[in-house]
Parts: structure tokens; C-alpha cells; sequence
């Protein structure tokens, strides 16, 4: 169903000559497909927003200007557990470019609701490396700097320059860089003072020059030590990550998940002695503040979950990190799951996991 009403007020063009474009609203709308982990719910009102103007559209609606809004970009990091009444915004802006081409950097431009992954993969076909360690990880560009995607060694925050967003209640553009993103280990303050209140709508990334591979983690020094190719090129670094991730974890496009489902804990070094003192097998990283790293998918697996499941919802069998939906799941059954997996770490290494996905 279209709305024609907004399309009422002209605005000033923002480079789309989309100004007297209709916004696009949809009703009743399944996000069964709009959500990697493939559970069902509905939005009440769904809006397809491709530009900044899109978004001014939606705050100057009568309707729709004032109402609570939800903003969805690749589904690739919620778990719904009912229909959602707020106001979906799910998020299309497209495009890639190269903005500029420095000495010591490639900034390069993506368009928020373009996939991730085809701009890592677009990059390295361009010559422009820096994003390999990124492969493959689900979601939208929109959607990478509100949890800070991270792998490998690699956090979107080393690869960013700044973003376009587009404030909700003023609907106003702004550009932002990091230091008002707060990026912390999967986390930003899109996830806290802007969550729900900026629609990012482009991000831009600098790609640093000289390429310099970051290749210390064991996964990829398991790669050079088999190959026997100790100076890889991008291209190799990017089919080594891509291999890697389609060896451990779940496909989304046939086994439905949203990646990792908790954080790795960090503790402190007593709490770590304490708990390595009766696990000391435990899996765990030194970071350079002298707090420690628990890989919680090596805690999850110790308290015998892999390959277990609550009604539709499992654990996957070669990462216990990864909740999945092993058909029909439903969002209760994923909460009930992942419920029954932090009692369990809880009771053994007293220590809770905190999910990583938004639960809506
Ligand atoms: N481990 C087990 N059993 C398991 C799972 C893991 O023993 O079932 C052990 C592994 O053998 C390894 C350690 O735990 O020694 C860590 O596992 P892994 O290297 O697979 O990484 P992770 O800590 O589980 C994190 C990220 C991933 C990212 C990888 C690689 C988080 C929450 N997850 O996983 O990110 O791909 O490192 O950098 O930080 C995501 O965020 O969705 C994601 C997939």
C-alpha cells in the first residue's frame, strides 16, 4: 500500500532528485525474510527509506512524524520475539564509491542498506584491500558501526572514517565520526543515546596505505602454516576468511542465526585466576588494559551445549557461540534457549553472558 500524502510537501533535493518522491509504506508486513535468524513476526507499518530525504519524509508525516520508530537494516543482529507496533524503518540507501584517494589511505563510501559483504568484496576487487578480515559477516553496512563488527583481528572502528545520519526528531543531517560513535567492543552509542533516534545512512571507510595484513589470529596463522604462503595478498587473505567462516559457522541463507549469540566476557585478572584455577583449559586473551578476554563459546561448549536445542532453537554444532534456528523456531524459544545457556555458564564460572543481538 503506498501512502501518497507525503509526497505532498516538495523538499530540497539531497543529491537523489528524490524530493517529490512517495514515501514507501507497507502494511502488515512479515520480517520472517528480514531476519537472518528466519523467525517469524510482523510489522504493523513497514517504510522502505533510500535516502536521506526518505527519512525527512517520515518526520514531517502527520502520522507517522511523532510515533515510535524501529530502525532495520539487514536483520542480521535481532532476535524478534513478537510483531513490532513501532514504525519499521528498513533501511535501502545504495551505492558505493571511492570518495578520495589519499597517500596514506582509500576512503570509500557505501551506501547504508548495501551489503556488507559485497562492499568488502568490491573493495578488494577495486585494489583498495583492508576490509578481508570483515568477509563474509552477515548484515548491511548500515547496521556495522552499531555494534562495531569485528573479526579476526579487525574492528569496523579501525577501518572508519565517518557516517551520514539522519536525526529523527529534527531530521536533520549530520556527520559523524568516531569519537561521537563511542565504538567499544560490540557496542556504540547507536546502541545507547542514538539508538532509535539516528538513522545512519552512509558510512565511509579508510582504507590505510601501505596494506598491511593483520594475520595473528591462530585461524589464519593455521592458513600460512598450511599453504606455507607467509606473505599473502589481500585476495588470499579474503578466501582464507571467507573459508574459515564457512567452516564454522552457519550460513544464514540456510540455517537461520544472527551470528554470535553473547559477548565474550571480559574480567579481571583475580576473576580470571579464579576461574582458571578450576578450569585451566579455559580459552582467554590478555587485552592491552590488563583485563581478560573468556572466549564464551569454549564456556558454553564445556557445559555440553553444543548441538542441543529448546523446541526449534539449537546451538550450533561447530561453534556453541552461535544459536540457531533449526526450522521453525520461534523468538520465545531462542530467549528460553539462550536463558538456559547463561544459568548454566552462571552456575559454572559465575559469569553472565550478555547477548549480543538486540531482543526485541
Ligand atoms: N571454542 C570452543 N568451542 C566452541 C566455540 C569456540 O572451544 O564451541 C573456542 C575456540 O576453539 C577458540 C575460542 O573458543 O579457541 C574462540 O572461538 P573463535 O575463534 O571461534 O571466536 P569467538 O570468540 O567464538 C569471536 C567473534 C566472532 C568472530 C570470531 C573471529 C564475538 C562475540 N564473536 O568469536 O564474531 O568471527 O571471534 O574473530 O566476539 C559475531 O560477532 O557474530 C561473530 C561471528
Amino acid at each position: 500500500m503506498n501512502d501518497q500524502s507525503a509526497a505532498a510537501a516538495p523538499r530540497p533535493a539531497d543529491g537523489t532528485a528524490a524530493g517529490v518522491r512517495a514515501l514507501r509504506v507497507e502494511s502488515n508486513v512479515s520480517l520472517k525474510p528480514y531476519n537472518t535468524f528466519g523467525l517469524p513476526a510482523a510489522a504493523e507499518t513497514l517504510v522502505r527509506i533510500a535516502s536521506d530525504a526518505d527519512v525527512r519524509r517520515v518526520v514531517d508525516h502527520p502520522q507517522y512524524g511523532r510515533a515510535p520508530k524501529f530502525i532495520l537494516g539487514g536483520g542480521s543482529n535481532v532476535v524478534l520475539t513478537h510483531d513490532i507496533r513501532q514504525v519499521v524503518l528498513k533501511i535501502e540507501v545504495p551505492g558505493m564509491r571511492l570518495v578520495e584517494e589519499r597517500p596514506d589511505a582509500w576512503i570509500v563510501e557505501a551506501g547504508a542498506g548495501e551489503s556488507w559483504h559485497d562492499v568488502v568484496a568490491w573493495t578488494i576487487a577495486q585494489g583498495w584491500p583492508g576490509l578481508e578480515n570483515l568477509a563474509l559477516i552477515p548484515g548491511t553496512v548500515g547496521a556495522a558501526p552499531v555494534q562495531n563488527i569485528g573479526a579476526y583481528g579487525v574492528e569496523l572502528k579501525d577501518r572508519f572514517e565517518s557516517l551520514d545520519a539522519v536525526d529523527l526528531v529534527t531530521g536533520r543531517s549530520v556527520t559523524l565520526r568516531a569519537g561521537i560513535c563511542a565504538f567499544g567492543y560490540r557496542d556504540s552509542e547507536f546502541k545507547h543515546s542514538l539508538a532509535s533516534r539516528s538513522v545512519i545512512t552512509r558510512v565511509r571507510l579508510r582504507l590505510p596505505r601501505p596494506w598491511q595484513p593483520v594475520l595473528g589470529y591462530l585461524d589464519l596463522e593455521r592458513r600460512m602454516h598450511e599453504t606455507g604462503n607467509t606473505h599473502p595478498t589481500p585476495q588470499q587473505v579474503f578466501d582464507w576468511i571467507c573459508a574459515i567462516r564457512r567452516a564454522k559457522l552457519p550460513d544464514p541463507a540456510t540455517i537461520g542465526n544472527a551470528g554470535s549469540f553473547f559477548k565474550n566476557p571480559v574480567v579481571t585478572p583475580e576473576q580470571c585466576r579464579d576461574i582458571i584455577g578450576r578450569d585451566p583449559e579455559i580459552v582467554h586473551y590478555n587485552l592491552p588494559d590488563g583485563s581478560i578476554k573468556l572466549a564464551a563459546g569454549w564456556m558454553i561448549d564445556a557445559c555440553g551445549w553444543k548441538g542441543k536445542s529448546v523446541g526449534q532453537a539449537g546451538v550450533y554444532e561447530r561453534q556453541a557461540l552461535v544459536l540457531v534456528n533449526r526450522g521453525a523456531a520461534i523468538g520465545a524459544e531462542v530467549m528460553t534457549l539462550a536463558r538456559a545457556i547463561q544459568e548454566s555458564v552462571y552456575g559454572r564460572f559465575g559469569i553472565r553472558l550478555e547477548p549480543e543481538p538486540v531482543v526485541v
